[in-house]
């Protein structure tokens, strides 16, 4: 079939929810996809921060391949040896805690917003169930997350959210400080902000929300949706931080493109999540187990991560030296592999031109460009994207 057929197919026969690139994808190999009519893009989006390995990695597609012939689901009130095995080995990378499988970011940080409201109730009795998170924030589109995210153009037209949510600035401790009450029962906070256009957390920042958290018995949330499984040159964020988090959301990479979300709480927190608490059909099946574990098997290797922090190092200074000499460009920010190149208009039309020109990326903001490439990608891809990038932006 070719690209308009697929387009048209799909314009008649799907809601019109999102803002589509006029382009049919058919075949993805390594950090390439190829669209219907045979025309080959360098894919820098990933899938939105999801092929961190890259399309269809033989590591992952093996484990699937083989899970595949030998069972794919049996609901959670049996045990099954993926999930287990898999749960060892990503609780290996983490701290003593468990885990919570689920099939998206947005199940997982519901995951986290009922516990953090169970534990508080639990340990504090009923009315301490309020959050705090950030402006820019993004967490997801079922209506806990929704609540959560803290950008009202998503809150539009969908009536009353979920109470108990306050939203602070980011970065800046003292809003925070001010903005907790008896009733604060945790704080939901994404190290690296993606969708507002790549904003960091500063160290100072994270590390307070962390004190504070501890002093006033406050469950501090990361949502590593994003910025989980390697995607800005650790496995997770908190590593850079030396901040451990009571809970951590993740989804995206986690299983290469494989549907899949986890939780993971400390002990004295998970323990509050008993029988009847909460679930997931399809949650941590074996299939996404099998993907996830071989995903993580390869994501350590030696040298991937390494490979993350030395191209994203590259990147941003080589935009940097493009900014002396393309005045549109205003600011490039990013850690790891997580990039995003700031401009003084709007982004859609160079995100198409790039396309045009064969290079994958999206708009993270109305103006700023995001690089989110695979993290195995080889230096002569960077340069090449690298390339189209400063003849479209004029540097
Ligand atoms: C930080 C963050 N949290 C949550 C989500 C929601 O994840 P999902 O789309 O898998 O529900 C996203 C998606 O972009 C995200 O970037």
């Amino acid at each position: 079939m070719k690209d308009r057929k697929i387009m048209d197919a799909a314009s008649a026969a799907l809601t019109p929810n999102y803002g589509r690139q006029p382009i049919a994808l058919v075949k993805g190999k390594g950090a390439y996809v190829w669209d219907a009519d045979g025309k080959k893009y360098l894919d820098f989006f990933a899938g939105l921060a999801v092929n961190n390995l890259g399309h269809c990695p033989s590591s992952v597609a093996l484990a699937v391949k083989k899970q595949l012939l030998t069972l794919w689901h049996t609901s959670n009130i049996y045990y099954t040896e993926p999930q287990a095995m898999y749960g060892k080995a990503l609780l290996k990378k983490l701290y003593p805690g468990r885990l919570f499988f689920c099939n998206s970011g947005t199940e997982a940080n519901e995951a986290a917003l009922k516990l953090a409201r169970r534990a508080s109730t639990d340990a504090h009795g009923p009315g301490r169930t309020d959050i705090i998170a950030f402006e820019g924030s993004f967490h997801g589109r079922t209506m806990g997350s929704l609540a959560m995210t803290g950008q009202k153009k998503y809150h539009e037209g969908f009536g009353q959210m979920l109470s108990g949510v306050t939203h602070v600035p980011f970065n800046d401790l003292a809003a925070v400080e001010r903005a907790v009450t008896q009733k604060t029962c945790a704080i939901i906070v994404e190290p690296i902000q993606g969708e507002i256009g790549v904003r960091i957390g500063t160290k100072e920042f994270i590390q307070g929300l962390a004190k504070l958290c501890a002093s006033r018995n406050i469950v501090l949330i990361f949502d590593e949706v994003q910025t989980g499984f390697g995607r800005t040159g650790r496995l997770f964020a908190w590593e850079s931080y030396g901040v451990k988090p009571d809970i951590i959301t993740m989804a995206k990479g986690i299983a290469s493109g494989f549907p899949m979300g986890a939780m993971f709480a400390k002990e004295q927190i998970a323990k509050h999540l008993v029988p009847g608490t909460h679930a997931a059909t399809f949650g941590g099946g074996p299939l996404a187990c099998s993907a996830a574990m071989a995903t993580l098997e390869t994501l350590v290797k030696p040298g991937l991560l390494a490979n993350v922090r030395k191209l994203g190092a590259y990147a941003i200074k080589q935009i940097k030296a493009m900014k002396k000499k393309s005045p549109m460009i205003k600011d490039v920010r990013g850690a790891g592999l997580m990039i995003g190149v700031e401009l003084d208009n709007p982004c859609g039309q160079y995100v198409t031109e790039l396309a045009s020109r064969g290079l994958l990326v999206n708009c993270a903001n109305e103006k700023t460009i995001r690089l989110l490439p695979p993290l195995n990608i080889t230096q002569t891809e960077m340069n090449k994207a690298l390339k189209l990038l400063g003849e479209v932006l004029g540097a």
